[in-house]
Parts: C-alpha cells; sequence; structure tokens
C-alpha cells in the first residue's frame, strides 16, 4: 500500500532553519536536513511515549536525539564522521555545564591573552586555516586553542565546541555554510576579534543551558554511537525502537567530509585531503562523485544488493545508471554519477534492512530525502526508497512533499522537466 500526499508542512514542521535559532541545536551549524519541529510533531503524531526508544543511524550534529531528549524520549543515534559526533556527544550532554562555565570560559580566556602577548606563534596548519583568517586573529585563535588543551576544567569540551563556533564566526573569509571560499575575503569581517566572538559564544552557549534546565524534562537515555549506519540494528538491538527519524546524505554530491575541513585541520584532526579521505570520506554511504574509485566499484554498477531485494528497482536503476555511463563518455566534466547513484542505493539498501531489523513490529521509518538529477536525469530517490522497502518487508509507505526545490542541477541546459523535490517518506513496518 502507498500514497503520495503533497502538502504544505512548513508550519508543523520547520524547515532546518529553525534549528539555527534554537537553543543547544544552535552551537554548531551543519545542514542537518530538517528543524527539531519535525522530530515533535513526529514524536506526537506516532504517539510516542517515555517508554519508548527512536533512533537515527546519520545523527549528524544530533537534533533527532536533543529534540527527544527535551522531551523526555530515549534516543540512538549513529554517526560515521568522528568530529560531526562529537559535537552531537557534546550538545547531548549540555547539563554537564550546568554549574561555572562561564567562570571557565573567563579564565580560559585571560590564559589565551597570556599566551598570545608572550608568544604569539602560529601553529603548522594546513593552508587553508591561514587563508580564512588575519594573521593577528590566527594568533588569537592559536592562543585560544592552546588555553583550552591546557585547562582541566571540567566544561573543556563545551569550551571547544564555543571555539569551533568562534572559527566561522570571525573568519575573514566567506565561509558561510556549506562552502568555505578564502578566495572570497569578506571587507565587512577583515577585523573581527576571535576574542570577542569567542566571548560570546560561551555565553549564548551558556544561557541555552540555562533554558534547558529549566524545562526539566522526564530523565531519559542517550546512546551516539560513531559508526556505521549500515550496522545500525547492531547498535540499536533488535526490535527494539519505535520510530526512527533520520536524513541521510542527498544523493546530490554533497561532500560531507569536505564541509567540516575548516574545524578539523583548526584543531589538528586532520592534516590533508587524503587523510580526511581515509578517516571519514571512506567511511560515508556513497552520494559524491569524489567518493567514487572506479576500479573497485566494478560489482556495485550491477546493483547486486538491489536485485536481491527488489528486481524491478534494480531493472528501473539500471537503466539510469546506464545512461550516466553514456553521458560521462560524451561530457567533459566526465563526472562519475552512474557509480554514485549505484553506490547510493546499494548503500541505502543496507541501511533499510537494517533499520527493519531495529523496529517493533508497527514502528515508523522516516526519511527525509532529495530526489537528484546529475547530468539532467531524473532519480525519484524517495519513491525508490519506498518501493525497496515494501519489498524488503515494510507494510506500507507515504510520501509528503515538503518542498521543491532548485538546485545545483537546475543550470543544467538537459534539465528534466520534473521539479526536484525534499520529501518525508514514512514507512511502516
Ligand atoms: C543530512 S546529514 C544528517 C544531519 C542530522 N540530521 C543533524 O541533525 O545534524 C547526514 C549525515 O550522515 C552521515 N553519514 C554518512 N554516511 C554515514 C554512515 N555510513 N554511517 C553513519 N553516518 C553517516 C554524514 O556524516 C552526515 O552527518
Amino acid at each position: 500500500m502507498s500514497s503520495l500526499q503533497s502538502i504544505d508542512k512548513n508550519q508543523a514542521y520547520g524547515t532546518f532553519k529553525d534549528s539555527l535559532r534554537a537553543p543547544i541545536h544552535r552551537w554548531f551549524t551543519y545542514p542537518a536536513g530538517y528543524s527539531y519541529k519535525l522530530v515533535e510533531a513526529k514524536i506526537e503524531a506516532h504517539g510516542i511515549g517515555p517508554d519508548d526508544v527512536v533512533g537515527d543511524p546519520f545523527v549528524g550534529t544530533g537534533t533527532t536525539s536533543l529534540a527527544a531528549k527535551l522531551r523526555g524520549v530515549s534516543s540512538v543515534g549513529v554517526e560515521a564522521h568522528p568530529f560531526v559526533h562529537w559535537v552531537a556527544q557534546t550538545k547531548l550532554h549540555f547539563e554537564r555545564g550546568a554549574d561555572g562555565l562561564g567562570e571557565d570560559a573567563n579564565s580560559v580566556l585571560r590564559d589565551a591573552e597570556q599566551i598570545q602577548a608572550r608568544q604569539r606563534c602560529l601553529n603548522e596548519w594546513p593552508d587553508l586555516v591561514y587563508k580564512c583568517f588575519s594573521q593577528e586573529n590566527l594568533f588569537r585563535l592559536g592562543a585560544l586553542r592552546a588555553a583550552i588543551e591546557q585547562t582541566t576544567s571540567a566544561h573543556k569540551e563545551l569550551l571547544k565546541v564555543a571555539l569551533t563556533a568562534t572559527l566561522r564566526d570571525s573568519t575573514s573569509a566567506g565561509a558561510g555554510w556549506p562552502y568555505i571560499a578564502p578566495s572570497k575575503f569578506a571587507q565587512r569581517k577583515v577585523d573581527r576579534n576571535a576574542f570577542l566572538d569567542f566571548t560570546k559564544r560561551c555565553a549564548l552557549i551558556e544561557s541555552d543551558i540555562v533554558q534547558a534546565m529549566s524545562i526539566k524534562p522526564i530523565s531519559s537515555s542517550h546512546s551516539l554511537v560513531l559508526g556505521d549506519a549500515r550496522r545500525f540494528s547492531h547498535f540499536s538491538g533488535k526490535g527494539a525502537l519505535k520510530m526512527v527519524l533520520t536524513s541521510p546524505p542527498y544523493l546530490n554530491n554533497y561532500d560531507y567530509a569536505d564541509r567540516t575541513r575548516l574545524e578539523t585541520y583548526f584543531w589538528g584532526m586532520f592534516n590533508s585531503w587524503g587523510e580526511i579521505t581515509k578517516h571519514v570520506r571512506d567511511k560515508l554511504i556513497v552520494a559524491a562523485t569524489t567518493q567514487v574509485r572506479r576500479s573497485e566499484m566494478e560489482e556495485t554498477v550491477q546493483l547486486p544488493g538491489v536485485g536481491s531485494a527488489s528486481q524491478s528497482v534494480q531493472n528501473e536503476l539500471t537503466e539510469i545508471v546506464e545512461r550516466l555511463s553514456r553521458l560521462r563518455r560524451e561530457k567533459s566534466g566526465n563526472k562519475s554519477y552512474d557509480l554514485m547513484v549505484a553506490g547510493y542505493f546499494e548503500d541505502m539498501l543496507q541501511v533499510i534492512v537494517e533499520v527493519y531489523e531495529s523496529l517493533e513490529p508497527n514502528g515508523a521509518f522516516i526519511l527525509v530525502l532529495g530526489d537528484s538529477a546529475p547530468y539532467g536525469v531524473h532519480v525519484a530517490t524517495d519513491e525508490l526508497v519506498a518501493r525497496i522497502a515494501l519489498d524488503i518487508g515494510f507494510k506500507d509507505y507515504v510520501i509528503e512533499v515538503i518542498r521543491t526545490r532548485g538546485d545545483k542541477w537546475a543550470g543544467n541546459p538537459q534539465r528534466h522537466q520534473v521539479p526536484l523535490r525534499e520529501s518525508i517518506v514514512t514507512l511502516t513496518k
């Protein structure tokens, strides 16, 4: 059984921009896919209570887990990107900052001012970091980093989150989300002072914690795993969840590993594209051509996993993949959209099977998805995912179209006539 609904749900579900303004959610700007309001609306609609557990296999910076916690609902989240996972952990355990964060922030600031006055030296950073800040500001940021690293404060992780957010606040480059563009030097920002921006960030974090603590939600338990969504039920337990709500990477060539380059370089977590590939890019489901290694994906192109679940979807996708393969040879860009699409559905198949296992009978699997049109070839991601899920064993699905969207494919002269859209797919076990 299936149905497609086209409704403007922005009122009830909000947009990801709400989370940029909401306490705690706003500590780190990340392309989250949806608003905390969607999580609240779905918790309500599916009658989720304090004895239930919700899950998110692509938990990112933790919108699902945090919104659940603030409602007294327990959760399991999985994220494969170590830096993003750390951000989610720190946000989710906000109560650890309930006492004395302001004093510790002041003391770190004083230490940083002394460090800066004493040595004015810079760390060994990759070029990108130097390109994003004036030298003076980089002295301040380096001194703040050193002061936080040496502090014994119980709030060290929160202070690190504050300094992480300060990077984009106090950059001199065009570093708005999602792209860092050091070549775009924004004059109005040139004279930012990282000490002041850090102080503001700490004050915001402190007041968000006070506000969240005043809500006093029913106590709940939360597990955030640094792991792979393709092994989700291993982390959640089988038949344990009443609802899984997630936004997987969209099939739109968006490289999540690249998005946090500035932050991971600044903290010395990674020092090169190669290190990011090894520790992040290669661990994510395929959704960008930068993840495709043609020599290693000869089998993927046959879509064996999808074929074992759904013959009709395999046939449809094979046609799409073959068209993209022909276009790749004709076009100058030589983009591996064919393998990106095949890899995406092979990976998503595993996630759908795992989520099925993790759910209670009648449990709901809710995905926020975007479709796409690489080289102008339309791929109806929502419908294809839903059909695979039915063949795996889900009883029915509903697709709610939340918005139609323009995106980077729109400039393509071969663009198909179907407007691209974002939808919420709800599958029932
Ligand atoms: C659209 S974002 C989800 C954002 C999330 N809703 C939030 O609140 O920040 C998709 C996330 O999936 C993660 N991801 C990609 N492949 C993964 C995998 N195999 N296992 C776990 N997480 C993965 C990416 O790192 C990214 O953070």
